[in-house]
């Protein structure tokens, strides 16, 4: 948290809190294709941090790594000071109790309503009261505004309302971190907006540390209090929206151009005050 310290303690560590999760020299290859070239990644403890990059560099299997659905050729990653890249399957658990994944497609189950969704991860992880589950399944559903919506199937939800129950079943465990492949892509702009309140409701309300991996701009700018661009399995750059926005360099301002006439669409500016 930035403090009102006066003149006499420099911000460590460029300023940033502490790192709750870290990534050094992420190695991984898929048949004879390196995906992941030697990745190093932070991500600041009650901050949102965004991920850019082009298709295919990488960005869903890093998420993948971090909760170990896919392991590393070489590297490491440490969450909460513990080394988790060679954990078990059993010790992963924990993991995955402290960080929840929305993945890129919702991935709801299409058989199964609402209610049993959200309790799918809960019997995973907890022994609780079918009480104390429908209860936990009501705050879920209410902090993503989709409160009532228990007896409902997939097949009766639009897109929005899918990414939004998928964020409730990624955040009924209560996880400290939140991973979110993609959460507004293929939602028209007012939908997408409202997914990206709830990035930053949950990040206000909750103190939850997010990594948003996106390739909409519009989104990136609203939540992001970092952004790091990645390409070709490396993160390349970090910095505010504006800090790369204006970047020099070829490729980031190419990827900004490119993705991003979107990011200064006209009337967008009235949400944001800082314009050039
Ligand atoms: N399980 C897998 N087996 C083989 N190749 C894979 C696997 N997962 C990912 N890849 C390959 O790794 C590369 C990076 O994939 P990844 O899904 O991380 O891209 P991305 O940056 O998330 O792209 P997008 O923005 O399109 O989602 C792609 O070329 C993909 O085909
Ligand atoms: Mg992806």
């Amino acid at each position: 948290m930035p403090s009102p310290a006066l003149n006499s303690e420099p911000p460590q560590t460029a300023g940033y809190p502490e790192s709750i999760l870290s990534i050094r020299g992420l190695e991984k290859s898929f048949g004879g294709q390196k995906v992941l070239k030697g990745l190093n990644f932070d991500l600041p403890e009650g901050q949102t941090t965004v991920v850019l990059g082009p298709s295919g560099c990488g960005k869903s299997v890093m998420l993948k790594h971090i909760i170990g659905l896919i392991r590393p050729d070489a590297g490491e990653i440490t969450f909460e000071g513990q080394r988790i890249d060679n954990l078990s399957e059993r010790q992963m658990k924990w993991v995955r109790l402290r960080i929840g994944l929305l993945f890129q497609l919702s991935a709801l189950f299409d058989s199964m309503t609402v209610r049993q969704n959200l309790e799918f991860p809960l019997a995973e992880h907890k022994s609780l009261s079918s009480g104390q589950q429908a209860r936990q399944v009501a705050e879920a559903l209410d902090m993503v505004d989709m409160a009532g919506s228990e007896n409902k199937l997939p097949a009766q939800l639009s897109g929005g309302q899918k990414k939004r129950v998928a964020l409730a079943r990624a955040l009924i465990i209560r996880p400290s971190v939140i991973l979110y492949d993609e959460p507004t892509t293929g939602l028209d702009p007012v939908r997408a907006k409202g997914i990206d309140e709830l990035v930053v409701r949950l990040k206000d309300r909750l103190g939850v540390t997010s990594l948003v991996v996106t390739h909409d701009l519009v989104s990136a700018r609203r939540v992001a209090d970092r952004i790091v661009m990645m390409n070709e399995g490396r993160a390349i750059a970090e910095g505010s929206f504006d800090e790369l926005r204006s970047s020099n360099d070829e490729f980031i301002s190419g990827f900004f151009d490119s993705a991003g006439s979107a990011a200064q669409p006209s009337g967008a500016t009235h949400e944001h005050e800082s314009t050039r």
